[in-house]
Parts: structure tokens; C-alpha cells; sequence
């Protein structure tokens, strides 16, 4: 039986799609991966109009509600990647198969002469990986790389300090080279490490060392593969820290936006100057994760009640708050969500009528309403979420969402994800060298 919310939703999401469709002449799609005169790299977002791995025959209220689903996988992965070490934890099982790369593309080149990828960012792993020719179980949609015609790829050996790096590597007596397993999502492969010059905007890469995708089980990798901007060994910022000196910033343009200057920035140069910045916090349980202190959520004028554990950050355990490119909407420990939630609607005036829900999201009106500023509490840092970073709305406006959620009710989901759509508009600097990260406003979305 289709519920009336699910229809509601796709009626709601069929009209951002014509909508869309209206207002998004290829042309613009047609615009440089980066732009001449500077060194950033353009951002797509995955199944937005530009994209070339936006599913064509999905319709967008479908590929909406599988960003949301996707959502609750990647967490249940994010938390089962923090219990894998905890004897005493209930393993998560995702138990649903879709589309589940990261939200986020940029286009690269591989290899000599290079062969275009469209690779999926994801902030909280390490490993680059892409889909090679005679991958058994590789999407089929997707051109994989071909090292023979690349005349710089080379396999790593076994007694290579790369392969002592790879999580899970094997090397199977008179094995030549280096091998090793990984799990992504719901998917697990086996992929060759390797080498070749990766391109990114306009710098060339050499020797960049990446899995050779072999085998692969489930179908929740991006297609095209994945560049891990994580913080652990063979993650770029590792791999490049001469050159970007473990720095980088983004700006994430909305999923409904064609016109949009959303784009990566590689090392230290063009960073904004002026920036509010959070410590870093690094924890021993999850090295790849960007964590944060946050210590407050404030609504409107009032600071909320939150329990101080639902916030506070445990190196060991891997419990706090990070910052995630890859999940789209923020999710907030249970107690922490209740607050902001019930907070909110006090304060959202009763002309916005009734409460009511929308697939996932719990708090919905369909009168206007201008809504309170959430503003989130950081060391040394305060994030004033403007309306777009707060509301899901339908273009129209007749409906609008409270566009955060509690984390899954799982034993194991102690983190807050400060997620994309919370991010939209700001650059986020990633500044490892010096154990920060700064938010700074930028219009990188036109949401017409
Ligand atoms: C790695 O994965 C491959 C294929 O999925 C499997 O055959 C192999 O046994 C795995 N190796 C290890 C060390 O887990
Ligand atoms: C986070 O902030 C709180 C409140 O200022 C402070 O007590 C705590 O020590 C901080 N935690 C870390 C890891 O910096
Ligand atoms: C799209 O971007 C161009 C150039 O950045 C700008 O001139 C134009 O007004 C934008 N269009 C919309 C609909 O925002």
C-alpha cells in the first residue's frame, strides 16, 4: 500500500522535478570540469541535473526518496566502521541495496594518456579506488579504467610500504603484486593496488596509488569510483601533502541547483583568510573522521537542553560530532534531535499550521512560515543556519521540512553528522595541517 505521506512526498518531489527540468538547459551543463583562471575543481552533485551519473530513467521523486534511505545506510555504516573494534556491539545490517554513493562528483583523468572518470568525494574514508576492465561484478554502465593503454600504470608489489597500508591486503604466495579487500556500503570488493598520474583540475598527480577494482559483490559503489578525502594513510591529503599541504576547502552546491559555482579547492593558496574556525579533534577509533566539538544548539534566542553525553566527544569510543560530506541530511542523537525538534516548532507560529511528517522528516507545514535561526554551538565557532540550510521546501513553497533528523536508533550511533544540506553556501576549509576546520559564507548555489 502506498501511504499518503509517500504520495505526498512524490507529488512534493515531482514538482522540483519539472521544475528543474524547466530551468536547466544542457548548455550549462556543458561548462569546464574547472574554471580556466583558477586552480578549483568543479562540483556536481551526483543525480543533480549536470551530472553524468544521474540515473536517466529514475524519475527525481524516486532518486530523492533513495537519497534519503541512502542516507540511514551510510550512517549504519559510519556507526558499524566505529563498533568494528567494540567486542561487545551489535554488528548494523543495512539490509537494503541502493543507490548509495556519496553525494558529490568531480571529474579526474587516470593514467597516460589520461582516461576521464566522474569520482565520487567522500570525506570520511581514505582509499581511492576505481573500476578497472575485467572487474568481475563492476556496474556495467560505467567505462572502466584500462591500464594497458595507460603507458605510466604500475601494479605495487607485496613488500611495498603502500601495500602495509591497505586495510585487509593479501598476497598470496608467488603473488607478483599487492591485493587487498574492502567493504563500501553494502558492497565488498577486491581490488590490485596500484599506481598512475591522476589528474584533478589542472594538476597531474604522479604515481598516485589507488585500488584496481577485480571483484566486486553488492551494487552500492559509485560507478566510476571514489577519491577518499578521509584523514588516514593513503588517503589524498597522505598521498599529497607536499603539494596541498593537508588542506582543502569545498563549496557543495544544492542537489536543485544547474547554475552553481560549486567547486573543491586543492592546498593551502586562495583559501579564504578570513574564516571562523573549530579545533579538529582526531579520534583513535575512526582516524578518517573529521570531528568536532560541538558543545550547543541554539534556537532562536534560546539554548537548548541537550544532556551534555549526547555531544561530548570520546576519542576512544568515536562518539561526538564530525563533519560529512556524504550524508545529506544532519542527523542528531536522539535527545539532541528532540530538543531542536520540539524547540522548533514552539517557536514556528501557528499560522504555519499543523505539524505534520514527510518521509522522513517530522516536522512539516504547509502554511509559510519564516523559521527560527538554528544556530549550532562550536569551540570557538558559532553556525548560523540560514532558512536554505534548514528547510527542505517544495519550489513553490507550499511545504517546508525541517530538513534534519534523529540518528537511526541503533546501539552503536553515537555520532552527529553535520551533513551536506547544512553545509550549502558555506566554503568548509579542511585545514589538517593546522588542526582546523572554518566555515565561510560563499554562494557557490543559485537556486532559482
Ligand atoms: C577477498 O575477496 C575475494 C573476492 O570477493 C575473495 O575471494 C577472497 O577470499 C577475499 N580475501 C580475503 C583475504 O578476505
Ligand atoms: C568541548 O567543549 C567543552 C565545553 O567548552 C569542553 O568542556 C570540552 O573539554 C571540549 N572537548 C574537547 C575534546 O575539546
Ligand atoms: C547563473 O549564473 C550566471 C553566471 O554566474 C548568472 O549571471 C545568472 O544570473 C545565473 N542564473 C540564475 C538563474 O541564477
Amino acid at each position: 500500500m502506498v501511504s499518503f505521506a509517500s504520495l505526498l512526498l512524490y507529488t512534493l518531489l515531482s514538482h522540483f522535478a519539472l521544475t528543474m527540468a524547466a530551468k536547466a538547459p544542457a548548455a550549462r551543463c556543458a561548462t569546464p570540469p574547472f574554471d580556466e583562471n583558477s586552480a578549483d575543481i568543479r562540483i556536481l552533485h551526483a543525480v543533480g541535473p549536470c551530472s553524468p551519473l544521474r540515473p536517466p530513467s529514475t524519475s527525481w521523486g524516486d532518486t530523492m526518496s533513495d537519497l534519503m534511505t541512502r542516507d540511514e545506510s551510510r550512517l549504519a555504516s559510519l556507526a558499524a566502521s566505529l563498533a568494528k573494534s567494540h567486542r561487545s556491539s551489535v554488528p548494523i545490517a543495512s539490509g537494503r541495496q541502493m543507490l548509495q554513493i556519496p553525494n558529490y562528483v568531480v571529474r579526474a583523468s587516470l593514467g597516460s594518456p589520461g582516461q576521464p572518470m566522474v569520482v565520487a568525494l567522500d570525506t570520511s574514508n581514505d582509499a581511492a579506488w576505481f573500476p578497472c576492465t575485467a572487474c568481475v561484478g563492476c556496474p556495467s554502465a560505467a567505462v572502466p579504467f584500462d591500464s594497458s593503454r595507460s603507458s605510466t600504470f604500475r601494479p605495487l608489489p607485496c613488500g611495498s610500504p603502500q601495500c602495509a597500508q591497505v586495510p585487509n591486503p593479501s598476497c598470496s604466495p608467488g603473488a607478483a603484486s599487492c591485493s587487498f579487500n574492502l567493504s563500501y556500503g553494502g558492497s565488498s570488493f577486491q581490488a590490485g593496488l596500484a599506481q598512475d598520474s591522476l589528474a584533478l583540475g589542472s594538476d597531474v598527480l604522479s604515481s598516485y596509488t589507488f585500488g584496481c577494482l577485480q571483484k566486486m559483490t553488492g551494487s552500492s559503489i559509485p560507478p566510476q569510483g571514489l577519491l577518499g578525502l578521509g584523514r588516514g594513510p593513503l588517503s589524498f591529503l597522505s598521498q599529497t601533502k607536499d603539494r596541498y599541504a593537508s588542506t582543502f576547502s569545498y563549496c557543495l552546491p544544492s542537489f536543485r541547483s544547474s547554475n552553481f559555482s560549486g567547486s573543491l579547492r586543492l592546498g593551502p593558496v586562495g583559501q579564504p583568510k578570513r574564516i571562523k574556525t573549530t579545533p579538529l579533534l582526531t579520534s583513535t577509533r575512526r582516524s578518517s573522521f573529521y570531528y568536532v566539538n560541538m558543545t550547543g544548539i541554539r534556537v532562536g534566542r534560546r539554548v537548548l537542553d541537550i544532556p551534555p553525553s549526547a555531544l561530548a566527544f570520546d576519542p576512544a569510543t568515536g562518539a561526538g560530532t564530525i563533519v560529512d560530506a556524504g550524508t545529506m541530511f544532519t542527523r542528531l542523537v536522539a535527545p539532541a534531535y528532540a530538543a531542536l525538534r520540539d524547540e522548533f516548532r514552539r517557536q514556528v507560529k501557528a499560522a504555519a499550521g499543523p505539524v505534520t511528517s514527510l518521509g522522513g522528516f517530522d516536522t512539516c507545514y504547509s502554511g509559510s512560515f519564516v523559521p527560527p535561526a538554528v544556530t549550532l554551538v562550536f569551540t570557538g565557532m558559532n553556525l548560523k543556519l540560514p532558512p536554505d540550510n534548514l528547510l527542505i521546501r517544495s519550489t513553490a513553497g507550499s511545504m517546508a521540512c525541517l530538513a534534519m533528523a534523529a540518528a537511526p536508533d541503533n546501539v552503536n550511533s553515537v555520532v552527529n553528522v553535520i551533513a551536506n544540506v547544512q553545509q550549502q553556501n558555506y566554503r568548509v576549509l579542511f585545514d589538517v595541517a593546522n588542526a582546523r576546520i572554518g566555515f565561510s559564507h560563499e554562494t557557490c548555489t543559485a537556486t532559482a
